[in-house]
């Protein structure tokens, strides 16, 4: 797939064919890209934990919080929940380069996992210590973001937004984003 086209198709799933497992050999595939992916000063401090067995994507699972926007929503019912998570982990240090670090290497896995064929969400609402511990994050880091995967168990619609950002279901269960178009990204240089 075309780059663009694989951005295009890379939409946040939240409800996937829990049956249908991915192996771990699967996931450190995805994290062999990010492992390539550049970094703060080529310091490759994060550290990814692959998570694929059912007893321990189920005690991952209730310390996720899904779709903010749908409120009516209490996230995948059983049967559609997430059949792996990659944690990633980040030193507990402050330097400002890390958060870049981690949204890029999070980048590259979601996008290698799309393009063989794996559905993705991203996840940053989470309670911290609880995940440290689900997770077995090393000393001396913690737990930053959690990301999601599977088959996709749903539909998702990705549209130019026209007034409101937030995402939506319609009357038939499908999942739709807006995006704002792109000149209202763009600022100009000045003269
Ligand atoms: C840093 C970050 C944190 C996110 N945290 C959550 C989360 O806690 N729960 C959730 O359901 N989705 C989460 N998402 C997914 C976003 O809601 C999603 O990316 C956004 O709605 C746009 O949809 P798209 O990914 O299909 O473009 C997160 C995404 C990012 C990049």
């Amino acid at each position: 797939m075309k780059f663009h086209d694989l951005a295009e198709a890379n939409r946040s799933v939240r409800r996937f064919r829990e049956n249908e497992r991915i192996a771990e050999q699967q996931l450190l595939k995805f994290i062999d890209s990010a492992r390539l992916a550049p970094c703060g000063a080529n310091l490759q401090l994060l550290r990814f934990t692959p998570v694929t067995e059912r007893k321990h994507c189920s005690r991952i699972f209730p310390l996720l919080k899904w779709a903010g926007y749908l409120e009516e929503w209490n996230g995948p019912e059983e049967g559609e929940r997430p059949p792996a998570y990659i944690v990633i982990h980040a030193p507990i240090e402050e330097r400002r380069h890390i958060p870049v670090d981690i949204g890029i290497a999070a980048a590259y896995v979601v996008l290698a996992a799309r393009e063989s064929g794996y559905g993705s969400c991203m996840i940053m609402s989470f309670d911290e210590n609880l995940i440290e511990k689900a997770a077995g994050t090393p000393e001396g880091y913690h737990p930053f973001l959690v990301i999601a995967f599977g088959v996709p168990g749903e539909e998702t619609v990705l549209e130019e937004a026209d007034g409101g950002i937030r995402y939506y279901r319609d009357a038939k269960d499908r999942h739709h984003v807006p995006k704002l178009a792109l000149y209202k990204l763009i600022v100009p240089v000045k003269d």
